[in-house]
């Protein structure tokens, strides 16, 4: 019970529930919440049962002050999801019901089946993905990332998907009909990966050695910046502290030194960063798979074409994470599909979303792992069904409480 409340209470706090506008920005419901469900007049205040002359509970909060109201939360999802309010019919199936919390939830799964949710979703992956736009001048569409992404959640596949298909990774969506279209990416990829492959992705994040693609990785599927993993203790290296799990030595120090300490020490990022750059180096700046390094390394006067030990030291390998080795973008893929960080990021986002918080990584929206944990636990048992979770998050205490 102790945990519950303080789950809750966390929740709350990241749902902003202390601030003035409460979770949506709407209203909070007025006092006389004849509009919210019975369990208002007990759940809302645990000081009326008992002796008048006691003391209030301690550990109660403001927070428990928040009454259930799924009217307010039918509202509060509508603009979220379809972007529009509810109508007056679909506020009064949810306000006449005897059994309210179920009407709340059948209007929830019409809204997620309405095709205004899709569309909602796709400009959602595209400002998660910092990614969208048609295909004009020979160049690829940066909307089959986002597509995909959203036909994975719309057709409830396993997250994972987005790293680990090799087919129809580059599909079209047509709004007329509210269909997605099946369509492989036409980028020359021996065997595709999800959106690391995508070659809209690929030409929008083209950049010296790789490394802005890398970035991107990190920052949408794991929902942090560089540096991207930690050794358990520091390590002294000319004076200032390396961070890696990797041996210092191991990344490149010519023409650009990796081992440099002067300013800041370069290996706590590159480490990771030089280790899984060489997977992307071979896509062109318009997003092709060539046979060859396309990426180059900014050395003056003249940029060389970057090679494998530009980033590594001889012998050194490419690697997701320590004790991770990939050898190619599919087996990144599994990595990352297999990756626990990545798991909470793909909650956590969905998360944001529904709290309309701002993004993960850019506003440093965080969600406290014990705010996450429960929906983290359903996403796992769902089979990664990010719809699901997000119907979980919309039916929660989180959302459904003002
Ligand atoms: C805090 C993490 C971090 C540290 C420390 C760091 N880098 Fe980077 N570096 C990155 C990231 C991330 C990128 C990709 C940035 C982008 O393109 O958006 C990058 C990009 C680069 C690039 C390509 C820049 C370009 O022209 O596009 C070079 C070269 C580079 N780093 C070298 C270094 C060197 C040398 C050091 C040490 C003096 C260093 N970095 C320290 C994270 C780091």
């Amino acid at each position: 019970m102790k945990r519950t409340r303080m789950l809750t209470l966390l929740a709350a706090l990241a749902a902003g529930a202390c601030s003035s506008s409460g979770p949506s920005g709407l209203e909070p419901p007025s006092g006389d919440n004849s509009t919210g469900d019975p369990d208002n007049t007990t759940s809302g205040n645990p000081t009326t049962s008992g002796d008048p002359e006691a003391p209030p509970i301690p550990d109660k909060t403001v927070l428990d002050d928040r009454v259930t109201s799924y009217t307010e939360a039918l509202r509060t999802a509508s603009l979220k999801l379809v972007r529009n309010l509810p109508t007056l019919q679909q506020i009064k199936n949810v306000e006449t019901a005897t059994d309210q919390r179920a009407a709340y939830e059948a209007e929830i799964d019409t809204l997620l089946a309405d095709q205004r949710f899709t569309s909602r979703m796709i400009k959602w992956w595209r400002d998660t993905m910092r990614q969208g736009g048609g295909a004009q001048d020979n160049k690829p569409s940066r909307d089959t990332a986002p597509v995909f992404a959203t036909r994975v959640m719309i057709e409830e596949k396993p997250y994972t998907d987005l790293f680990t298909a090799s087919t129809n990774t580059c599909p079209t969506y047509d709004g007329g009909t509210n269909t997605f279209n099946d369509g492989n990416c036409d980028n020359g990829v021996p065997t595709h990966a999800g959106v690391l492959t995508n070659p809209g992705v690929m030409m929008q994040f083209y950049g010296n050695m790789a490394f802005r693609r890398v970035r991107w990785v990190q920052e949408v599927f794991v929902c942090t910046k560089f540096p991207a993993e930690y050794a358990a203790e520091p390590r002294q290296v000319n004076g200032a502290d390396y961070t890696g799990p990797w041996p210092f030595e191991s990344v490149g120090t010519a023409p650009i030194n990796f081992q440099d300490t002067s300013s800041v020490v370069c290996a706590n990022c590159h480490v990771t960063l030089n280790r899984v750059a060489p997977l992307f180096a071979n896509f062109n700046m318009n997003g092709q798979w060539m046979n060859d390094s396309q990426v180059e390394t900014p050395t003056v006067p003249d940029p060389q074409k970057t090679v494998i030990s530009h980033w590594l030291r001889n012998g050194e390998s490419t690697a997701w994470r320590f004790g991770e080795p990939v050898a190619d973008l599919p087996a990144l893929g599994q990595a990352m599909a297999a990756d626990t960080d990545v798991h909470d990021c793909a909650v956590a986002r969905m998360y944001n979303f529904a709290m309309s918080k701002e993004d993960i990584v850019s506003d440093l929206a965080t969600v406290p792992p014990a705010v996450l944990k429960p929906y983290v636990e359903e996403f796992l048992a769902n089979g990664m069904n990010l719809k699901k979770t997000l119907r979980t998050i919309l039916l929660s205490e989180d959302f459904t409480k003002f």
